[in-house]
């Protein structure tokens, strides 16, 4: 995920920056630069790391700078940030993706593009502005209405003072000091030097001076207080959590704008997924086959469910390195499509190369760009998520389920098998799960305590049906990869074919039972363990869980995609259970996050 730090105050921003750079590297990046202001704009950026970055001694007292994780564009010098007008005086870093970038771009012949960046075209765009006589604050203001999509930028001035913030979906904080004064993807940016801060708001603009700030939202002038953070700078890269998969259970919200930003249109029913495959492809496929491993097979197991669900296409998935192709199916007419957040899987690369190898469409989900599975496949669709560091991936199934559900409605209205009103209610569904989410997150102190209650269970059993088998799945896999615990997913009617011998009081059982489960069936199965004594958590939306279960975690009511928002759920009793053994959570024994071994 792209890092912001700006400063503005003493002599030595090109050492500031350059800390706030360091400090920003834990939320990973493959290219980093800052542009100075002091005669003119100068812009330092490359490929590669910080230390690879020649920062100068000068002596400018206003800077930016950005450390970019790719998502529009290859990582490459060019498309590092900060990005510049065609005078050179304007410079911008920018976070988040800018979904109309290219309708904007289409608006400026004339204008020489550097990069392959969505950004660039801001500095171009206040260029505009600006050679008609505004000043900075009002160019980037009316600017900012034509964006569409989620953004944190800042921009610099070669002759006006101050850094203009603004945010929206994207965090950005303001650090203040005496007579200086940083702005930051987040405090960690400045935490060196400075506790005190401001959070801005969604639709804020700012202009930043050395001795203070002014912020303005929808026209208005408003107060953003100055409050005092209590972190030092070893807990900062994790922004105050204790564990980078806490931290990353939390950021899920936001990945998922991430992975709608630009892409649906709810109104008309329709998804964009900016694939440069021909219609034919998808209107004439007959078969889809999806390879992938871990939590990401887990993924392509609910993709299975909402491709089938508005498609006339069967999908087969298939844990990647059993993936074997049998005759009796037309290479012409299959996808195959590989889903893994690195893009780097061996067994997942090995099974996409098998497809490759019969001549098969092929198709990547994943979070990597530029990784080695983007470059093999026919078509690539990014989930946007960010870097995840923890091993135990969370934000990255998330954002695949949503990037899934994206091409089932893709494909459903490509070969017309869904309406657009019913495409519509899918996408709604989809829009609400980033606030579902968050009332799952706000809700963790019961979470919490019921991890604490039952953390010394034998074994932990996850139930469900249909998008809730899958989520049981995942629920165990991630349990029992970071609290080293025994837990098991399943079908919720396959107990009583043989796994039910193993249930006892000290056998702590979750069933799932959100719509689109069977939640009605699958509460025959909660008591059939709760009458061998299990202790049983329903996860339901509308109070199906009352009465039958011995605790319960309440899910918003959004439709299809409930089962995902109750995964979060249980990636943080997974995340409190493992607390409270004090495990290595973020690096869980035997495991590595990205397995290129076969
Ligand atoms: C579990 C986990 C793994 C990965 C698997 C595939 O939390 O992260 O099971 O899902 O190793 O990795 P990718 O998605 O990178 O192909």
């Amino acid at each position: 995920m792209c890092g912001i730090i700006g400063y503005i105050g003493g002599e030595n921003s090109a050492g500031k920056l350059a800390t706030g750079l360091k400090n920003l590297e834990y939320r990973g990046y493959d290219s980093a630069g800052i542009a100075l202001i002091e005669d003119g704009v100068d812009v330092y950026k490359q490929e590669g790391t910080i230390d690879d970055l020649r920062i100068p001694s000068a002596k400018a007292q206003l800077g930016i700078g950005h450390t970019r994780w790719s998502t529009h564009g290859k990582p490459t010098d060019e498309n590092a940030h900060p990005h510049t007008d065609c005078t050179g005086d304007v410079a911008v870093v920018h976070n988040g993706i800018i979904a109309n970038y290219q309708d904007l771009k289409a608006e400026l012949p004339g204008h020489v593009f550097k990069s392959n960046t969505d950004t660039e075209v801001i500095p171009h765009l206040i260029e505009e502005q600006l050679t008609t006589g505004a000043e900075l604050l009002p160019a980037v203001k009316r600017v900012l209405s034509r964006l569409e999509g989620s953004f944190a930028i800042a921009v610099a001035h070669a002759e006006t003072d101050g850094i203009i913030v603004a945010r929206q979906d994207s965090p950005l904080v303001v650090g203040h000091d005496v007579d200086e004064m940083y702005v930051g993807s987040d405090v960690t940016a400045f935490i060196d030097y400075t506790k005190r801060v401001s959070y801005l708001h969604d639709g804020d603009i700012a202009h930043i001076t050395s001795d203070g700030f002014e912020v303005f939202n929808d026209g208005e002038r408003v107060d953003r207080p100055v409050e005092t953070v209590d972190w030092d700078a070893s807990s900062a890269g994790k922004a105050g959590y204790d564990h980078y998969m806490h931290k990353e259970i939390h950021e899920q919200p936001n990945a998922l704008r991430q992975a709608l930003s630009g892409r649906i249109d709810t109104l008309a029913g329709e998804v964009d997924l900016d694939v440069s495959l021909e219609d034919e492809v998808f209107t004439q496929c007959e078969h889809v086959q999806v390879v992938a491993c871990g939590t990401s097979y887990h993924a392509g197991l609910c993709a299975k469910r909402l491709i089938e669900s508005v498609t006339d296409v069967p999908v087969t998935v298939t844990i990647a390195s059993e993936y074997e192709v049998h005759d009796g199916f037309d290479p012409d007419t299959t996808i195959a499509i590989a889903i893994t957040q690195s893009g780097e899987t061996a067994d997942t690369l090995a099974a996409i190369r098998t497809a490759i190898g019969y001549g098969m469409t092929t198709m990547a989900i994943t979070n990597t760009v530029g990784s080695t599975v983007t470059r093999e496949v026919d078509e690539t669709v990014h989930i946007n998520a960010g870097p995840e560091i923890g091993v135990a991936a969370t934000k990255t199934f998330l954002s695949q389920v949503a990037t899934a559900t994206l091409f089932a409605v893709f494909l459903g209205r490509k070969r017309e098998t869904i309406t657009a009103s019913e495409a519509t209610t899918i996408l709604e569904s989809l829009r609400s799960l980033p606030s579902a989410v968050q009332e799952i997150l706000d809700d963790e102190r019961q979470i919490r305590k019921l991890a604490h209650e039952y953390a010394d269970g034998d074994s932990f059993f996850f139930i469900g049906r249909k998008a809730g088998h899958a989520v049981a799945l995942e629920s165990a896999l991630k349990l029992k990869e970071i609290s080293y615990d025994h837990a098991e997913g399943f079908a919720a009617g396959e107990l009583k074919h043989g796994p039910l011998a193993l249930v006892t009081p000290r056998t702590p059982v979750m069933a799932i039972l959100t719509e689109g489960t069977a939640p009605a069936e699958t509460l025959n199965n909660v008591k059939e363990v709760e009458s061998r004594g299990a202790p049983v958590i329903g996860l339901s939306s509308n109070g199906t869980a009352q009465s039958f279960c011995d605790h319960v975690i309440d899910v918003p009511e959004i439709g299809l995609l409930e089962p995902f928002a109750a995964n979060v759920a249980l990636q943080l009793f997974a995340y409190h259970v493992a607390k409270t053994k004090g495990r290595n959570i973020d690096k869980p024994r035997n495991l590595a996050k990205s397995v290129t071994v076969d």
